[in-house]
Order: structure tokens, then sequence, then C-alpha cells
């Protein structure tokens, strides 16, 4: 082995490394700080279904934002499970236990969503007023479906 190969074999140990450190740092972020950000994104979610129902029903006339809102919708349940990494479970969240212990049940829900506001994203693309009203209810279903079976109940 020269010389040359030894201190590019050394250069890329060395980047492993540090690529390694990062990936490390990055899983291991703070729990607490993940669950809030979790909430913060359905929040996002919840507030994009909100405004689009809006325009939809006819309250109000921004016909020309409601592909932003579903394009934003799609984009943010594209991987909705990636929000609930291992070690997140906390007094804090309201995700129930389920979420990990089920999880191809939680999966099943994370890509049904997906689809739902793809769905609604596309119909809304295609100008296809007829089906808006359809496709923002079956969306709605979908977020109500996951969190009956893996969302702690509000308290009363
Ligand atoms: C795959 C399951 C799943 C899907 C799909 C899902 N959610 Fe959630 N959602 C959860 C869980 C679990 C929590 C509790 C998170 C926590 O407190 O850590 C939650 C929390 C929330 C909250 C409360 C956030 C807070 O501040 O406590 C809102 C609002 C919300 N979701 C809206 C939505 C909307 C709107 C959709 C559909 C577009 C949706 N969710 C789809 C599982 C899901």
């Amino acid at each position: 082995m020269n010389l040359l190969s030894r201190r590019r074999q050394m250069l890329i140990a060395v980047a492993s490394l540090l690529i390694g450190n990062s990936l490390v740092a990055h899983a291991e972020s703070n729990p607490e700080e993940v669950v809030k950000y979790r909430q913060a994104v359905m929040k996002s979610l919840a507030a994009h279904m909100a405004a689009s129902a809006a325009i939809v029903q006819g309250k109000v006339s921004y016909k020309d934002q409601l592909a932003d809102h579903a394009k934003a919708l799609e984009a943010m349940n594209r991987d909705i499970a990636s929000l609930f990494p291992k070690g997140t479970e906390s007094a804090n969240s309201k995700a129930l236990s389920e979420v990990w212990s089920n999880d191809p049940e939680f999966q099943k829900h994370a890509k049904d969503v997906q689809q739902k506001s793809s769905a609604l994203a596309k119909t809304v693309a295609a100008g296809d007023t007829q089906n808006y009203g359809a496709r923002l209810k079956d969306l709605q279903e979908s977020c109500k479906s996951c969190h009956k079976d893996f969302r702690k109940k509000e308290e009363k």
C-alpha cells in the first residue's frame, strides 16, 4: 500500500467520524424539544385545515390560496411518522404509548393521511371544485382516526 492511499484512507476515516458524530447529535436531540416541535407541526396542520374549510365552505373568498394550503398539508403529511422517534414518550406529550408499541398500525394511519392529503392537493390542482368538500372531509377523517387510537383524550 503506497503512502497516498494510506493518507486517503485516513481522510475517509476522519470524515466518516465527523459525519457519524453529527448523526448521533441529531438522534439525541432533546426529546422534549421533539415533543414541542411535533405539537407545533400538528397545530400547523389544524390551521391549514381550518383555513381550507373556510374557503371551501365559501365563508371567505381566498379561493386562489386553497392550493397553497393543500400543498402545505401534502408536504407536512409526507412523513408524519418521523415526528415520533423512539424515546419521545413524555408527560408533556399526548401521544399514547401505542404509537411505539403498535408501530404497524401507526404506520398505516401515517400512510393514510399522506394519501388523503395528496388526493386533496391533486383535486385542488385539477380545479375539480365539485370534490373539494369530499376530499377535505376524507382528510379530516384520517386525522381523527389516528387521534382516536393514538392520542390521549382531552382532559375535561
Ligand atoms: C398517524 C397519526 C396521526 C395523524 C395522521 C394525525 N395526527 Fe395529529 N396528533 C397525533 C398524536 C399522537 C398527537 C399527540 C402528539 C403529542 O402531544 O406529542 C397529535 C396531536 C395533534 C394536535 C394537538 C397538538 C398540541 O398542541 O398538543 C393537533 C391540533 C393535531 N394533532 C392535528 C392533526 C391534523 C389536523 C391532522 C390531519 C391533517 C393530524 N393531526 C393527523 C397523531 C396523528
